[in-house]
């Protein structure tokens, strides 16, 4: 639904999408009324080895799920009607050698599963394609409303790395508007999600939901 939760009836309103990257876009207070109330939809995509970015992708959507409807696909998934269809992408990976992951990365990890003992259980739909091929491949859309995220290793950013800037960098080279900066949700060494991530990451979706009501364009306007 396209009204903050809390905030009912009165919402920015931006009459002009060219202007929002200038940050001057906001130009007129409307009240809502239920003709105006719509449905907008959000695609979580996700790129997951050995499941963590999809369980905080899992968890980001419980909170998109308060003003959104949301759909949730690994990136082999992620066709481009689907992305053609959201009014919010949200795309996330794992943090594999200081970046997003390359076919050789991929690789490793997966020679890394089939070890004995190593514990770690690799995702159904490993091999399909990376978020690097996706996102290079994705179509241009000018001003459409995307969030970027990672998980990584706690740590310095500046030693771990971090997938998500990659991941927004190629978003806005087709044209996509960040309305959130980048963020990372840690695991442990062990390849466990760190307490307390799981929820930060709904409570990020919640966010960002409250923020694309805001920055969305209603039909007609
Ligand atoms: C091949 C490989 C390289 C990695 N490189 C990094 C790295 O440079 N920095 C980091 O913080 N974490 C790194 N990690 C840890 C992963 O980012 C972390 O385990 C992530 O949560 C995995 O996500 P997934 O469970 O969705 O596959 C690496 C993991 C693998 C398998």
């Amino acid at each position: 639904m396209a009204v903050l939760p809390g905030h009912p009836t009165l919402v920015p309103v931006l009459r002009d999408s060219r202007l929002w990257p200038g940050g001057a876009g906001v130009t007129a207070l409307k009240t809502m009324t239920s003709r105006d109330v719509i449905n907008m939809r959000a695609l979580v995509v996700y790129e997951s080895m050995y499941g963590n970015t999809h369980a905080i992708a899992t968890d980001i959507a419980a909170g998109l799920r308060e003003t959104h409807e949301v759909i949730v696909v690994p990136v082999a998934m992620a066709t481009a009607d689907l992305v053609a269809g959201a009014d919010l992408l949200v795309v996330g990976g794992p943090t594999h050698m200081h970046g997003l992951s390359t076919a050789s990365s991929r690789e490793l990890a997966a020679k890394s599963a089939a070890k004995t003992g190593s514990g770690l259980m690799l995702e159904p739909d490993v091999a399909g394609p990376g978020l690097r091929d996706w996102l290079n491949g994705l179509a241009d859309r000018h001003a459409a409303l995307a969030a970027a995220f990672d998980t990584r290793l706690t740590g310095i950013p500046a030693l771990t790395g971090r997938a998500s800037h990659g991941i927004r960098k190629l978003l806005m080279r087709h044209g996509y508007f960040l309305i959130a900066p980048a963020e990372s949700f840690l695991v442990s060494q062990r390849n466990s999600v760190i307490d307390g991530e799981a929820s930060r990451a709904r409570h990020w979706g919640t966010l960002l939901g409250a923020a694309a009501c805001v920055a969305h364009v209603p039909a007609g306007t």
